[in-house]
């Protein structure tokens, strides 16, 4: 994700929030103008719900409530976007990766040239956006596409292609889907509805393995262990191959990996995940204990010594954090607790409180790794995706039991799980001491969700968090008003 475009995110993100993103949901009336007149619709019901967040004003029209209806709506459209994307994709594309809009047909590796990484990264010729979708059907209920299209991926996809892609993209949007839809169709409690598989006999996860397997080469003959950034499926690393890795490439395996050792019994791929992140942790800042955003994999040299939450990184910190969830050990939540410490002392600027007290908005900025030296003050677009995180579909088991769920970095679903819990890799890779020891107890899947939600009254539980007066604060700063 992190390669992707660096964009002027904090005015898109406002933009995006002023109204121009919700128009692009869909015909007239724009959702913006909905959204408007949904909370005058509701006044009498609503007025009250602005009371502490929000005055009633030009800001509290906007941004004040979520109305039931409107989140209904909301889903729907998303619902039929899926359905409309995936559809054109289906008629147009498959079996290449992925469509393409302009032309209206299928596209996958730019063979003539191999230095286009935006789409030779990602680009595997292997019906990417096939296998992207399966967990989405599954979520969505559709248990007849569902069924249909994991033949489809068993019958026509193969791996056994010459193309370099990037193992991190390979990874999160390929071997992610994979497990997960195993998951699911092995799943006995079947929450989305019947996603068995007649005679299935564990082809995805035979499928996953054979991808990490052509992966793993990136892992071979790197001086500190952290993988290349890209490796060819039927050669393993090109000759001359670049030695250079963003943080989060290299980082942010140890999820997918992690959860086809265990599903398989061979420690081998959550191995050499892990010893990716011990790598890189070990390289961090010694005096700051922040880690760049760019590292040479032979030499643990700091070509990128810009430290942020976004592209570069975003997902290393996001994936100890889930790896620890997942699979209960104790050094994961150890290496997240002291990064998010760092996080903390040296990129979040501004006042104290969000929604209290004078001075700037608070913001997550971008230092030098070495001394935490402001470098700017961009947001890109990977770092503002949590807002989208959450769907508004109350009947869907995701979210009547939020919290049994875990969201890869590319969202596919995977449940918390004690097969999940075995640890493989000890005899190879000792422990440091007693205390990192796996926590037996699946952490967050015993916090009761629903309680702490419903301590949020219903009305504020959609709204926005800034008061008014800061949301007109960010406004003016960026120059909107
Ligand atoms: C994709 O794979 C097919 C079948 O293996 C092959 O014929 C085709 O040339 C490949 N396309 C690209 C762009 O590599
Ligand atoms: C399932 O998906 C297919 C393909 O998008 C669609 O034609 C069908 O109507 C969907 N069924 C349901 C019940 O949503
Ligand atoms: C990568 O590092 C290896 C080992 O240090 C070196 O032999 C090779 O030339 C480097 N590759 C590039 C493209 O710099
Ligand atoms: C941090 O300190 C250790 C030992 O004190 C040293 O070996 C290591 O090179 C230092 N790391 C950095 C990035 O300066
Ligand atoms: C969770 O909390 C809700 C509301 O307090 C309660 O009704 C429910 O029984 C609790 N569920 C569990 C599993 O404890």
């Amino acid at each position: 994700m992190q390669w992707r475009s660096l964009a002027l995110a904090l005015l898109l993100l406002r933009l995006a929030l002023h109204g121009s993103l919700w128009l692009g949901f869909g015909p007239s009336p724009g959702l913006y103008q909905r959204l408007t007149l949904g909370a005058a619709a509701g006044k009498g019901l609503c007025r009250q719900s602005y009371g502490r967040y929000f005055a009633a004003d030009d800001y509290g029209r906007r941004y004040g409530s979520f109305p039931r209806a409107l989140r209904a709506q909301m889903r729907d459209t998303a619902r039929a976007m899926f359905v409309f994307g995936y559809d054109n994709y289906m008629r147009h594309a498959f079996p290449h990766d992925e469509l393409n809009p302009i032309a209206c047909q299928g596209r996958g590796p730019d063979a003539g040239n191999p230095s286009n990484l935006n789409i030779n990264d990602v680009l595997g010729n292997y019906s990417l956006t096939l296998i992207d979708a399966l967990d989405t059907l599954a979520i969505m209920g559709n248990s007849s596409e569902f069924q249909r299209a994991v033949k489809l991926v068993i019958d026509t996809v193969s791996f056994d292609k010459d193309s370099t892609v990037q193992v991190f993209e390979a990874t999160i949007r390929i071997l992610g889907s994979l497990l997960s839809a195993h998951i699911i169709i092995t799943d006995s409690k079947q929450p989305f509805g019947d996603m068995a598989i007649k005679d299935y006999d564990n082809e995805l996860l035979h499928m996953a393995r054979d991808l990490a397997v052509r992966l793993l080469p990136a892992f071979e003959n790197t001086k500190t262990g952290m993988p290349y950034p890209r490796v060819n499926l039927k050669k393993g690393v090109p000759p001359d191959s670049n030695n250079e890795t963003c943080t989060a490439g290299a980082g942010s395996l140890l999820v997918e990996f992690g959860i086809l050792s265990r599903l398989l019994g061979d420690s081998t791929f959550e191995w050499v995940a892990r010893r990716a992140v011990r790598a890189l942790w070990s390289l961090r800042s010694n005096d700051t204990g922040l880690l760049g955003n760019v590292v040479n994999i032979q030499t643990g040299y700091w070509v990128g010594k810009q430290s942020g939450l976004g592209a570069g990184l975003d997902s290393f910190y996001e994936y100890l954090l889930k790896s620890y969830i997942l699979f209960g050990e104790r050094e994961d939540l150890h290496m997240f607790n002291e990064a998010y410490r760092s996080i903390q002392s040296y990129l979040r600027r501004g006042r104290e409180a969000c929604n209290e007290g004078e001075g700037d908005p608070p913001l997550y900025v971008n230092v030098n790794m070495f001394n935490g030296q402001l470098l700017n003050t961009w947001i890109d677009s990977l770092q503002a995706f949590f807002p989208g995180l959450q769907l508004f579909d109350e009947e869907n088991p995701v979210h009547k039991s939020g919290n049994r769920y875990l969201f890869t970095t590319e969202g596919h679903i995977v449940p918390l799980d004690k097969r999940l819990r075995d640890s493989l890799w000890e005899d190879i890779f000792p422990r440091k001491s007693e205390e990192e020891k796996p926590e037996n107890r699946l952490g967050s899947a015993e916090i009761n969700g629903s309680c702490n939600c419903n301590r949020v009254p219903d009305e504020r539980r959609y709204s926005l968090p800034l008061k008014s007066i800061y949301m007109r604060q960010i406004d003016q700063m960026v120059g909107l008003i």
